[in-house]
């Protein structure tokens, strides 16, 4: 896709659909007015009788008829949003509309006031075009809209013109918004795909792949290497599955000497499916388990964009993959074993598998010397049941670390909220016969996953992200985001490393 910014008189602009964005009912601003008056009035008397007052998904279309460079335009209400998550519905409205029409050259105007910088206003309404174009069609042979954007021009509104320049790199701006949004994409084909394709082995190769493509160090255990690592939890939950698991390690590092620069862990649930083992999920809450390895999807679609942010930090990125199934070897209730760090387990509920792997991967993160990590999870049904689908939850032993957290959320457009860990539940995990139990009592489920993590945390500032709710959606929440996968967490890991890196 060609990506431009436009600085011209608007009305000369050539495009098959411009898209404009109205702000409720402000009144209207310059362009929209002399986009009106080239148009003899069409503009307004159009959006009056539609009833349309800029509010937030609500849309008019006209044809232009030669009078301006544009073919169509499209009013688009953005209502009062001009968050990230704003422009980013914004981009993605404009998208679904031009696929709608097949039409392959769209502008775009948006208005400054949007978050904060017409660079980041930028980058959020390409990351939105991107988005709202996603869909998960590569096995459709019937059906399928054949249709890709060629090229797509952005202007912004100041006061009452076109602003023409605003001093910052532009160019720059639409360039990472579209690398990132190809990260988000990429993390959703990777949910999205059928366990049948996207098992630990398919997992491992694309990340292999990511690490060619983007010249990250990539090392990746299988059986073998897991077994002479003493890793026995990836191994008691690999048990059941006739499919070899895999610990997946990329490294980004930046350009020059990384002597001194903080060293950050990002390791991802890779369960590429989850039946529950011998307490085997029923029907219905078995039938979208291919969506349990939506946190290794965000850390390798994070690793995917790393390098367009090129954040001064080192990263380590780190999944187990495995599947969780039955058969006459898999693992049992009463089974003990002994994590990467010596500390004993009593299997106590073998669907509770996503912190067993994870367990030994934030043993094998700390061996890493990572300074502050990250695990992120499908961890548990009680997170989603707390937050509803929309949010994630998230858990940590360092309240600066989890403010950083909760305020790159906050400003990326990714919902989440701060759950406790209270330590009074710990005893929920207390086992007659070994160190702990794998899970706890009915209540407090997503508090005593992250308790039970959190034994293998050892010293290091560590925040814990359940996004089982968002990470996977029944039905569009909104323009940007589909139903299935999501893409959750891609922009909160690289906004939170760049961030680190600057501080
Ligand atoms: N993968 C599930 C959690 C999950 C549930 C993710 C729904 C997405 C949607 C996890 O492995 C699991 O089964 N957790 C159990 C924990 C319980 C046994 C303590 C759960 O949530 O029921
Ligand atoms: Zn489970
Ligand atoms: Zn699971």
């Amino acid at each position: 896709m060609n990506c431009t910014n436009w600085t011209g008189p608007i009305g000369d602009m050539k495009c098959d659909l411009l898209a404009v964005a109205v702000r409720g009912e402000e009144e209207w601003h310059g362009v929209l007015n002399s986009l009106d008056s080239a148009l003899g009035g069409l503009l307004a008397t159009s959006a009056s009788e539609e009833g349309f007052k800029g509010k937030s998904d609500t849309e008019v279309v006209i044809h232009t008829h030669g009078k301006i460079g544009a073919t169509r335009i499209a009013l688009l209400g953005v209502g009062d949003d001009v968050s990230a998550a704003g422009m980013r519905n914004y981009g993605a409205h404009t998208a679904k509309l031009a696929k709608k029409m097949k039409l392959k050259h769209i502008g775009l105007v948006a208005p400054t006031a949007g978050s904060g910088t017409t660079a980041l206003s930028t980058r959020f309404a390409v990351e939105g075009v991107v988005l709202g174009a996603y869909e998960f069609d590569r096995h459709k042979t019937l059906d399928r809209v054949e249709w890709a954007l060629e090229s797509f021009q952005y202007a912004f509104v100041a006061d009452d013109a076109v602003q023409s320049n605003t001093g910052e790199d532009l160019d720059a701006a639409a360039e990472l918004g579209a690398r990132v949004a190809e990260g988000i994409c990429l993390a959703r084909d990777l949910v999205n795909e059928g366990p049948n394709k996207m098992s630990p082995i398919e997992l491992a190769d694309a990340a292999e792949l990511i690490a060619k493509e983007e010249g990250l160090e990539c090392t990746i255990f299988g059986l073998k290497e897991i077994r002479e690592r003493n890793m026995q939890l990836i191994q008691a939950v690999n048990a059941g599955s006739d499919i070899e698991p895999r610990l997946i390690h990329l490294v980004y590092k930046p350009e020059g000497n990384t002597e001194g620069l903080p060293v950050i862990g990002f390791v991802g649930k890779g369960l590429t499916f989850d039946a529950g083992g011998y307490n085997l999920k029923p029907t219905g809450a078995i039938d979208d388990m291919k969506l349990d390895m939506a946190g290794s999807a965000a850390v390798l679609g994070a690793m995917k964009a790393i390098q367009a942010v090129k954040p001064n930090v080192v990263v380590h990125a780190i999944v187990p993959s495995t599947e969780n199934l039955v058969n006459g070897k898999a693992y049992k209730l009463g089974d003990v074993y002994t994590a990467q760090n010596g500390k004993t387990v009593e299997i106590r509920n073998t669907d509770a598998e996503g912190r067993l792997i994870l367990a030994d991967a934030l043993c094998y993160a700390n061996e890493q010397g990572v300074e502050e990590m990250f695990s992120l999870a499908t961890l548990t049904g009680a997170c989603v049941v707390a937050l509803g689908p929309y949010t994630c939850g998230i858990f940590g032993s360092e309240k600066d670390m989890i403010d950083d957290v909760l305020s790159v959320g906050e400003d990326i457009g990714e919902d989440m909220w701060h759950l406790p860990m209270n330590p009074k539940l710990r005893k929920m995990l207390r086992s007659p016969v070994a160190d702990m139990k794998n899970v706890g009592e009915r209540w407090g489920g997503a508090s005593t996953a992250a308790l039970f993590l959190k034994e293998f945390v050892g010293e290091t500032k560590w925040v814990h992200m359940d996004l089982a709710g968002p990470s996977f959606l029944d039905s569009p929440a909104e323009a940007h985001t589909p139903k299935g996968g999501t893409g959750y967490g891609v922009l909160t890991l690289l906004e939170y490393a760049k961030r680190k890196g600057e501080a």
